[in-house]
């Protein structure tokens, strides 16, 4: 009897929570994974020996701005660091956008991003401009891009929906034109009313257009910033639940802990996902404070720990708000151990996870998608590392980018030597 062939096959993988228990072979046909066992005996038409290390699913990044990606110091740097000077700067470099300079500014990322493990994205596009360009361009490279990462852009007003007269039309088109979600800015509308009706506007679009929500929720540090309440409110109303997700929700950690612990038993009833962006709020909040000085960051591990679904975005890669990043999910997730002390080893896992499965999960990629299980698409990713924790302490390079059952890329991480004294 001939042995069975396959297109690849991954000898010795470590798997997610497998511990020191006995590694898996994993086996791939065309796109789809089409066995994992101790050991099997086929022969794949390309063999890999993963040598006992991690293989995971592929990296979510579920929060960034694709359309000012790579635009740092253009025209002039965040001198303040704060969210508001970065809304001035990108007001003023998104007057000479074209669709050229956002889609390969997009694609540049992207790859970063892959070559980095990340296969699935969420990418927010300002659509407060009549010309809708970062609009147009990213969804033209979510077609461009589609055979190797999955995108999904987010029709984000990012001067408000009642900012100006025009705006509220523009979202509207963008979520005719294809847009994935309805994304919103409530705390940054005019007045708190507008705030509300920003929220109760952008319900009934993603009704109308059948779309996802995603609203930047209450990034700043006032403590009386409270549309979480109400993008809450409308998730149970409408019954959206967990369609909806709330992004950065930053005053969260200003609340007091009377009003925090009675909106979490709202947050529970919604069932609505929370996005905290832990590199970029760290140096955004707290700006205005002298000392004690707040982290800025929502309360990640109160929401973890009362079974809320949270992930982690990297939210700008070297734009007016944040001129480092660098594409890595390991980063967001080290920044989030650290920023809200989940030091603990089930809280490492957990925010692993944040990058990861809970990333799925806001995407709302569904369960026959995402995974390492024998019918699942082939996206995986091999990590040099042989736990989370290792993961996570070390950061250290994807060696392989598996995406639609091809290696999409591959690292061969640096080597150093100590020669000693
Ligand atoms: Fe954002």
């Amino acid at each position: 009897m001939s042995e069975q062939k396959y297109s690849i096959v991954l000898r010795e993988c470590r798997l997610l929570g497998a511990g020191d228990r006995a590694t898996v072979d994993i086996a791939i046909d065309d796109d789809t994974i089409v066995a994992v066992s101790p050991r099997i005996s086929g022969l794949g038409e390309r063999e890999i020996n993963i040598e006992g290390n991690l293989v995971s699913p592929p990296f979510v990044e579920s929060h960034i701005h694709l359309d000012s990606a790579l635009t740092a110091g253009e025209p002039r740097w965040n001198q303040s660091g704060t969210l508001f000077e970065g809304i001035q700067i990108w007001g003023e470099r998104k007057q000479g956008l074209t669709l050229d300079d956002v889609k390969k500014r997009a694609i540049e990322t992207l790859k970063l991003q892959a070559s980095q493990g990340i296969l699935f994205v969420r990418s927010h596009a300002d659509v407060s401009e009549p010309t809708l360009t970062a609009l147009q361009g990213l969804l033209e490279v979510r077609e461009q891009v589609k055979d190797w990462m999955t995108l999904q852009v987010v029709a984000f007003p990012q001067d408000g929906i009642y900012g100006s007269s025009g705006n509220d039309q523009l979202l509207e088109k963008a979520l005719d034109m294809g847009a994935d979600a309805v994304g919103g800015i409530p705390h940054y509308e005019l007045t708190r009313e507008d705030g509300v009706q920003s929220v109760e506007r952008i319900f009934e679009l993603a009704e109308k257009y059948n779309k996802l929500i995603d609203i930047h929720c209450d990034e700043i540090d006032d403590e009386q910033s409270r549309f979480l309440e109400v993008v809450a409110a409308y998730a149970i109303r409408t019954g959206a639940g967990s369609r909806v997700t709330a992004s950065h929700t930053t005053a969260f950690g200003s609340y007091n802990n009377a009003y925090a612990f009675k909106l979490m038993g709202i947050l529970q009833k919604s069932r609505i996902n929370f996005i905290a962006n832990p590199l970029i709020n760290i140096t955004l909040q707290g700006r205005a404070d002298t000392y004690p000085k707040r982290r800025g960051v929502t309360r990640v591990k109160e929401l973890w720990q009362h079974g809320l679904n949270v992930s982690l975005g990297h939210d700008c890669v070297q734009d007016p708000w944040y001129s480092l990043g660098t594409g890595n999910m390991l980063d967001v997730a080290h920044m989030a151990v650290h920023v809200c002390q989940m030091t603990g080893m089930s809280e490492i896992e957990a925010c692993f996870n944040m990058v990861t499965a809970s990333g799925a999960k806001t995407l709302n990629l569904g369960d026959k998608s995402y995974g390492i299980d024998v019918g699942k698409p082939a996206n995986l990713i091999v990590l040099d590392a042989d736990s989370c924790y290792d993961a996570i302490r070390r950061r250290p390079a994807v060696r392989y980018v598996i995406s639609r059952g091809k290696l999409l890329a591959e690292t061969v991480p640096g080597k150093n030597c100590f020669h000693g004294v």
